[in-house]
């Protein structure tokens, strides 16, 4: 595409910034030891202080809390824990008044167990509910044993079947048993997912975010994968069950309701690599969803078959990744979620960088800056923005509190010798990769128990030791930290928002395994939105830089040592500004910043003009 053809649109949900909040470990108000919505409320000038736009509160209904909230016992009712729902009516209010927007989380692949729908339906075989989710007769071998109806298997082990006794058939369940999945080819089912879709966006709230949204059509032939090994199963998902065949009609029937409210989407899309698939939901004209949460780098550390079997990658790997989703969405006018860490996720300086804690601060700032220069909505995890760390190593399975990791542990207690050495093992992976290592409590202070709780109180999770280094408190003081870094780069992201929001991506030095580096560069005027440009978000107070013809390069050291970067080699040999720099001022490093070969320090990252 020639430059002046850029054809891609303008959006307000493309310029801004979104902070994920997990209520169970963010704040404590009444010191019971869990999170709370009137912990959000009071900690927001600290949210908007980051220089986000938008705050998404991870599922927060009424639930038994065997996925942590993902199963929902009553979507119009707030988990006692959390608070109200009129709690929720103050912190739309709260973020309305900061000029924030609120995101709810949308689950509804599949229910708790313990909904009155999932009650019904398990009741009897004509009950009117009896269709709302998936049930089938059981199979019967040759030896004439009951078996599930095909091969599937659950996202937290085991046979993603349960044989329910009461009707002598068996439910789909693709995560834990007590979450059962909903039967998207029910009309009734359809039209409860666009009741409460208003409903919450009728109370105020901005958007949702959209759990497992690729899995609500699934194959209705409901096929065994063709696999004799179970751990094969997974490269058989997204032909079964994920990205199915009436998933577009599905969302475009929910990007119908979203239009009306000029509302934000992100869908949660495991298993998408295919373009075209991704394109389908995301390209601007389609009116499905705004942008979706993909996995290829966030899986880059996984084993052959399972997250928790070691698995190593390189930089070459994440650099490839990012060049290919930044192409096609820019050539495609579609749109990326930008991301390092959510709840699933372990955070990101251990799993991305091997930091030694003396270079912790530097190469959070270096990860703040590869991924927010990049074209697409920077998410930012709650600790994120702290440079939280993963659990400590010390940990003993009795800390885990995750179903993913303990079914895991459990699974392997079951299948086979699982000796000292093997649990040693697990335990390492655990560490490093165990969704528990995002949810242990935000560290809001060197106090007892990191403020997160009052003094006293047993928080529901252990907090991280490194609390009385890390914490809230000493970063909002430190003009250094990582917390003040990260308002710089989104602020800078604002600034030069032609560049940043609506420019090109183009890889540089893309062979090597130390340094990634890219340019970004605007190249017209971009097509007028149709999306009206929202009056809530955060408006960089300067005036917006005009960019046209300007380009920026984004270069940062993977590596903890001193590099010799051959800019010159790279074709930038003249720079004309240095904006940001994660070791201090930009004015400082400018004269290392120059000429032929740059001199970059242990992580050091730098967004320069050429
Ligand atoms: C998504 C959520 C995860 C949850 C799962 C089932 O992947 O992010 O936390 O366990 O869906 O709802
Ligand atoms: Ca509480």
């Amino acid at each position: 595409m020639a430059p002046s053809e850029n054809a891609n649109h303008r959006a307000w949900w493309k310029e801004c910034s979104v902070y994920q909040i997990w209520p169970a470990s963010f704040k404590d108000s009444n010191n019971d030891g869990i999170g709370d919505i009137p912990g959000i409320v009071s900690e927001l000038d600290y949210i908007k202080n980051l220089g986000v736009d938008i705050v998404w509160l991870c599922p927060s209904y009424k639930s038994p809390q065997i996925d942590m909230g993902y199963d929902i016992a009553d979507y119009y009712s707030i988990a006692p824990e959390y608070g109200t729902v009129a709690d929720v009516d103050k912190l739309i209010e709260g973020c309305h008044k900061r000029g924030m927007k609120l995101l709810m989380d949308l689950v509804v692949n599949h229910t708790s167990d313990q909904h009155e729908w999932f009650k019904q339906s398990r009741s009897s075989k004509d009950n009117e509910y009896r269709n709302w989710y998936i049930w089938k007769p059981a199979k019967y071998d040759e030896q004439g044993n009951r078996q599930p109806p095909n091969n599937w298997v659950s996202h937290f082990q085991g046979s993603a079947w349960q044989y329910d006794e009461k009707t002598d058939e068996y439910y789909l369940h693709l995560y834990a048993t007590e979450q059962p999945d909903l039967n998207w080819e029910h009309p009734p089912v359809r039209k409860a997912v666009h009741d409460i879709m208003r409903f919450w966006l009728d109370k105020g709230a901005d958007g949702f975010r959209m759990d497992v949204i690729n899995f609500i059509s699934k194959d209705q032939r409901f096929l065994d994968a063709p696999v004799k090994d179970p751990r094969q199963i997974w490269q058989w998902a997204d032909k079964w069950y994920a990205n199915g065949p009436r998933l577009h009609e599905y969302l475009q029937d929910l990007g119908k309701i979203l239009k009306q409210y000029d509302a934000f989407s992100v869908g949660e899309m495991p298993f998408v690599k295919d373009e075209s698939e991704v394109l389908q939901a995301v390209q601007f004209d389609r009116n499905e969803i705004n942008m979706i949460f993909n996995f290829e780098h966030v899986d880059i550390d996984h084993g052959q078959y399972d997250k928790f079997e070691p698995g190593s990658w390189k930089l070459t790997d994440l650099k490839n990744f990012f060049e290919r989703w930044q192409t096609f969405m820019y050539n495609n006018d579609g749109w990326n979620a930008l991301y390092w860490e959510n709840h699933d996720q372990p955070r990101s300086i251990d799993r991305y960088t091997n930091a030694k804690e003396e270079y912790r601060l530097i190469a959070s700032k270096m990860l703040a800056v590869a991924l927010t220069m990049q074209a697409g909505t920077p998410f930012i995890y709650q600790g994120q923005e702290l440079g939280m760390r993963n659990v400590p190593p010390s940990w003993g399975i009795e800390e885990y509190k995750d179903i993913d990791c303990l079914n895991h542990w459990h699974g392997m207690i079951k299948q086979k010798q699982f000796d000292t050495k093997a649990q040693e093992i697990a335990l390492q992976e655990y560490q490093k990769k165990s969704r528990d290592n995002a949810r242990t409590p935000v560290q809001w202070s060197a106090a007892e128990n990191a403020g997160f709780t009052g003094p006293g109180v047993k928080p529901w999770m252990s907090i991280n030791t490194d609390y009385v280094r890390i914490n809230a408190e000493a970063e909002v003081k430190d003009p250094n930290s990582t917390y003040h870094f990260w308002a710089a780069v989104l602020g800078l992201r604002k600034e030069y928002l032609d560049i940043f929001v609506y420019g090109d991506y183009k890889a540089v030095d893309g062979a090597s395994e130390e340094v990634y580096a890219y340019t970004r560069q605007y190249n017209g005027s971009g097509r007028t939105s149709v999306s009206h440009s929202s009056n809530l978000l955060n408006k960089i107070e300067t005036r917006v830089k005009s960019s046209e013809g300007q380009k920026a390069l984004v270069v940062c050291n993977w590596t903890e040592k001193d590099l010799k970067w051959d800019a010159a080699g790279n074709g930038f040999a003249k720079v004309k500004e240095v904006l940001l720099d994660n070791y201090g001022s930009a004015k400082e490093a400018a004269p290392r910043i120059s000429g032929d070969q740059w001199s970059l320090k242990p992580y050091e990252a730098v967004v320069v003009l050429v």
